[in-house]
C-alpha cells in the first residue's frame, strides 16, 4: 500500500490537482456519460491511473462519515501523503473544498500543459491558473516521482525522418547517451508498453535528484528540458542541482502546492460533496 500510494496516488492526485481546469474539484474523477466525455477521456489524461485507489479512500471516508469530506479535499489531501510517503516534505492542507458537477474532455485538451511545451507556453498556461514562473520550475520538481510512457517523450528519440520513418535526429537538448538509454527501452515512437523512470535511481523518493538530471540535459520531457531555455527557471535548476538547497526546494514545493490547491476551490453552497468520486450525485 506504502508503494501505492507513493507511485499511483502522487501522479492522479497531483496532475488531477493540477488539472484543476474548473478549479480544484476533483472534475478528473468524473467519468464520461452517453452525452458528455469528461476530461478522464481526454488524450493528454489517458495515462492517469490510480482512481481505483481514490475511489477506496473516499468510500472509508463515507462509511466513517458521509456527506463530509469531498473528493477534492481527498486528492489534495493523497497528494501531500504520496509525497509524505517518498520521504518529502509534509505542509498543512486547509480543507472544505466542494466537488464540481461538470467535466469537460475538450476543455481538459485545451488547457492541460503539452509535453512539447516550452517555458513561455508552459508559464502562460501556469500564469491562467494564478501560478507564476516560480511554480512552474518548482512543481517541476514533482517529476522526482514516477514513469512516463514512451509516447510522452519518444518524440525527443525519433523524429520520424528514417528508416520506416523511425529513426532519425534526436532532439538535440537531450544528452546523447541517455537518449541511446532511452532508445533502447522505447522501441518505437507509439510503444506503450514500457515505462521509463523520470528520475532514474531515485524514482520512488521525493529528492532533488531531478534537477541534476535536467541541468544534465536528461530531463524526460520537452518540457523539462525547456527548463533550462529560460534564465529565471535555469538559475533555479542549477542552484537545487548543486544539492545544498534541498531545504529550500522542500519549502518552496510546499508553498507551491498550497497554492495550487487553493486555485479555482468551489465553497460555500457551490457544488456538492459527492457520494462516488466518479458521478455527481
Ligand atoms: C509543467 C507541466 C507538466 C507537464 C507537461 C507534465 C507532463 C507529464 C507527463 C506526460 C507524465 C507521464 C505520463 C505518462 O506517460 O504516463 C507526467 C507524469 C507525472 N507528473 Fe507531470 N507534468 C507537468 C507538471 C506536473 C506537476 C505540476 C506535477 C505535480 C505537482 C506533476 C506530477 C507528475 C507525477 C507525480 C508523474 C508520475 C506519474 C506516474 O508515475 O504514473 N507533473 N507528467
Amino acid at each position: 500500500m506504502r508503494r501505492e500510494i507513493a507511485s499511483v496516488y502522487t501522479y492522479i492526485s497531483m496532475h488531477a490537482t493540477q488539472n484543476k481546469l474548473q478549479g480544484c474539484d476533483a472534475s478528473v474523477l468524473l467519468e464520461s456519460t452517453d452525452d458528455n466525455v469528461a476530461e478522464k477521456d481526454a488524450k493528454p489524461n489517458k495515462s492517469l491511473r490510480g482512481f481505483s485507489s481514490v475511489e477506496r479512500v473516499k468510500a472509508k471516508l463515507e462509511a466513517a462519515c458521509p456527506g463530509i469530506v469531498s473528493c477534492a479535499d481527498v486528492l489534495t489531501l493523497m497528494s501531500r501523503d504520496a509525497v509524505v510517503l517518498a520521504n518529502g516534505p509534509f505542509w498543512p492542507v486547509a480543507l472544505g473544498r466542494r466537488d464540481g458537477r461538470v467535466s469537460s474532455a475538450t476543455e481538459a485538451s485545451n488547457e492541460l500543459p503539452p509535453t512539447s511545451g516550452d517555458v513561455p507556453l508552459l508559464a502562460k498556461i501556469f500564469a491562467s491558473k494564478g501560478l507564476d514562473l516560480k511554480d512552474l520550475v518548482v512543481l517541476s520538481g514533482a517529476h522526482t516521482l514516477g514513469t512516463a510512457h514512451c509516447p510522452s517523450f519518444a518524440d525527443r528519440l525519433y523524429n520520424g525522418t528514417g528508416e520506416n520513418g523511425a529513426y532519425g535526429l534526436v532532439d538535440p537538448s537531450l544528452d546523447s547517451e541517455y537518449a541511446d538509454k532511452l532508445r533502447l527501452k522505447c522501441k518505437s515512437l507509439d510503444d506503450r508498453t514500457m515505462l521509463s523512470e523520470m528520475d532514474p535511481g531515485s524514482f520512488k523518493t521525493f529528492d532533488t535528484s531531478y534537477y541534476r538530471h535536467v541541468a544534465k540535459r536528461r530531463g524526460l520531457f520537452r518540457s523539462d528540458a525547456a527548463l533550462l531555455f529560460d534564465a529565471t527557471t535555469k538559475d533555479y535548476v542549477q542552484r537545487i542541482a548543486t544539492g545544498k538547497f534541498d531545504g529550500e526546494f522542500f519549502r518552496d514545493f510546499s508553498e507551491s502546492m498550497i497554492k495550487m490547491g487553493d486555485v479555482g476551490v468551489l465553497t460555500g453552497a457551490e457544488g456538492e460533496i459527492r457520494k462516488k468520486c466518479y458521478a455527481p450525485n
